[in-house]
């Protein structure tokens, strides 16, 4: 089902008011099947790209996947999606960065509020926050697993608290993954923030799709409920706002900027939200 004119161009004003947005589309059922189950097979073999909790033994997040693997290779490549990004950041894509955070049933930990530009532009150099985040959940995510709150209108204001962050550049690539980020947004000033523009829980059904942009403040709790809460994010990058000489491993910041072709795979299909 892919958007029409009209649905894009309200996407797109509705990221740029708010800083996120959600089409009226999501990952069909037999398709995050798939990805699920892929994801798991992934989760369980000994690579890099495997990131564990602070226990060692609790896997935290997949990254990179859409390198090596053929089904995250034919998810990026989803037609809405491509389309979906290239309207929001206004021209050709490739994608920066694709994660699975696996936000485990009873120990899946925290992420405190942060900004994700601070990292790609402090740590990888990337000039402007023309990229997005395409966030797609696995799992049904409500507000007991650990939801993705995010502070909407927040992504106009620039990094916070930058003079902090920019003394703790060059820090190792693991704590820009783990519970104890480098460039965080104390809670103090994070609550002052959503007070004055509130807000919101990205909760759904498996399947969900949200669109975030870099510089929107966000975090999200422990999950101490029974449920996972999975949610695969790619982030596309808008083809002229690579970094010119990135640093961290290819896994965090892909270093192949050629624009993406879209192409449909018959195992990744988009249904209306509501059906
Ligand atoms: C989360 O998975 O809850 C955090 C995602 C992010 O910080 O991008
Ligand atoms: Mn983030």
């Amino acid at each position: 089902m892919m958007f029409s004119p009209t649905d894009l161009a309200a996407l797109r004003s509705r990221y740029e008011e708010h800083g996120w947005c959600s089409p009226a589309a999501r990952l069909s059922a037999a398709s995050v099947s798939a990805v699920r189950e892929r994801i798991d097979e992934l989760c369980a073999s000994a690579r890099p790209e495997v990131v564990h909790e602070d226990d060692g033994a609790t896997v935290r997040a997949v990254h990179g996947c859409h390198a090596f693997d053929d089904l995250c290779a034919a998810l990026v490549r989803t037609p809405e999606l491509v389309r979906l990004a290239e309207t929001l950041v206004g021209g050709e894509v490739y994608v920066y960065q694709f994660k699975v955070n696996l936000k485990q049933a009873e120990e899946g930990a925290a992420w405190p509020w942060h900004q994700d530009f601070s990292f790609w532009h402090l740590e990888d150099g990337m000039p402007r926050p023309a990229a997005v985040n395409i966030a797609i959940s696995l799992d049904d995510v409500h507000d007991g697993n650990g939801p993705l709150l995010v502070v909407p209108g927040s992504h106009n204001d620039g990094i916070y608290e930058l003079p902090r962050a920019e003394g703790q550049r060059g820090t190792h690539w693991r704590e820009h993954v783990s519970t104890t980020l480098t460039y965080t947004v104390s809670d103090e000033r994070a609550a002052e923030l959503m007070a004055a523009k509130g807000g919101l829980r990205m909760t759904g059904p498996a399947g969900t799709i949200n669109a975030f942009h870099p510089s929107i403040l966000h975090s999200s709790s422990n999950n101490d409920s029974p449920d996972r809460r999975a949610l695969l994010l790619i982030t596309y990058n808008r083809v002229d706002n690579a970094p010119a000489a990135p640093t961290r491993p290819e896994f965090l910041v892909s270093r192949d900027t050629t624009p993406i072709t879209a192409g449909p795979d018959d195992r990744l299909t988009l249904v209306a939200a509501s059906a």
